[in-house]
């Protein structure tokens, strides 16, 4: 397959990258890193990066910021932050993406183990997370021509727990190539829809 993998050079990136290449051909992306330079925050530059590598049997996100902070202190201006970077880039992403795939292709997104189970400041990256996943469920039933869609949402990972750990009290860290063992299922399997947890 070939295989279009955003955010490639990131820690989770990374480890599906490793993972997916062994089997196949991944088209790396990212904002300064990667085969090709896309920024999903811009329409633009979702649109020439398809017209750059033409069409492809799968989409991959591994990307996405989000505002951490105090409920409190929190702006629309901060929540608009996860809005706009991690919610509606991956969504752009399927949505230009779907008339770029082959038949049979297939999106995957990245949500996070926030969704479900909230921390301290984690407000925004727990809608965010939610409502990546609920965009899945609803677009796997539109879909057409076999094309699935899933989102992996993963605990924090092994590799950056000594930066996550004061924030995520009990939740056990995963390694990164573990989750990218969810996005290999995602690609080469057969489910739409789902929420691959890997907690
Ligand atoms: N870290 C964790 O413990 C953890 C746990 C569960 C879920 N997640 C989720 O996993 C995803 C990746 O996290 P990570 O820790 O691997 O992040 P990371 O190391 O910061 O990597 C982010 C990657 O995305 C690219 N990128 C960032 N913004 C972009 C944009 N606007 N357009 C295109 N590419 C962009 C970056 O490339 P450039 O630098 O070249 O732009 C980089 O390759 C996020 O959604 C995160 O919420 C993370």
């Amino acid at each position: 397959m070939k295989i279009l993998v955003v955010g490639a050079s990131g820690t989770l990136g990374k480890a599906v990258t490793a993972n997916l290449r062994e089997r196949h051909d991944v088209v790396s992306a990212g904002r300064n890193s990667g085969d090709h330079r896309v920024d999903l925050t811009d329409e633009a530059s979702v649109h020439a990066l398809f017209s750059a590598i033409g069409r492809v049997d799968a989409i991959v996100a591994a990307t996405g910021s989000v505002h951490f902070g105090p409920l409190a202190e929190m702006t629309a201006a901060n929540f608009n932050v996860g809005l706009q970077d991690k919610l509606l880039g991956q969504v752009r992403l399927a949505l230009i993406g779907q008339h770029h795939l082959n038949d049979g292709g297939s999106i995957t997104l990245t949500s996070g183990v926030l969704s479900e189970n909230p921390i301290r400041l984690g407000a925004n990256a727990s809608c965010v997370n939610a409502a990546i996943d609920g965009f899945v469920r609803a677009a796997a039933c539109e879909l057409p021509r076999g094309i699935r869609i899933n989102a992996i949402s993963a605990s924090v990972f092994v590799e950056a727990w000594d930066a996550y750990r004061d924030y995520f009290a009990g939740f056990e860290p995963v390694p990164a190539a573990r989750v990218a063992l969810a996005f290999q299922r995602s690609v080469e399997g057969v489910t739409t829809g789902q929420v691959i947890k890997v907690w």
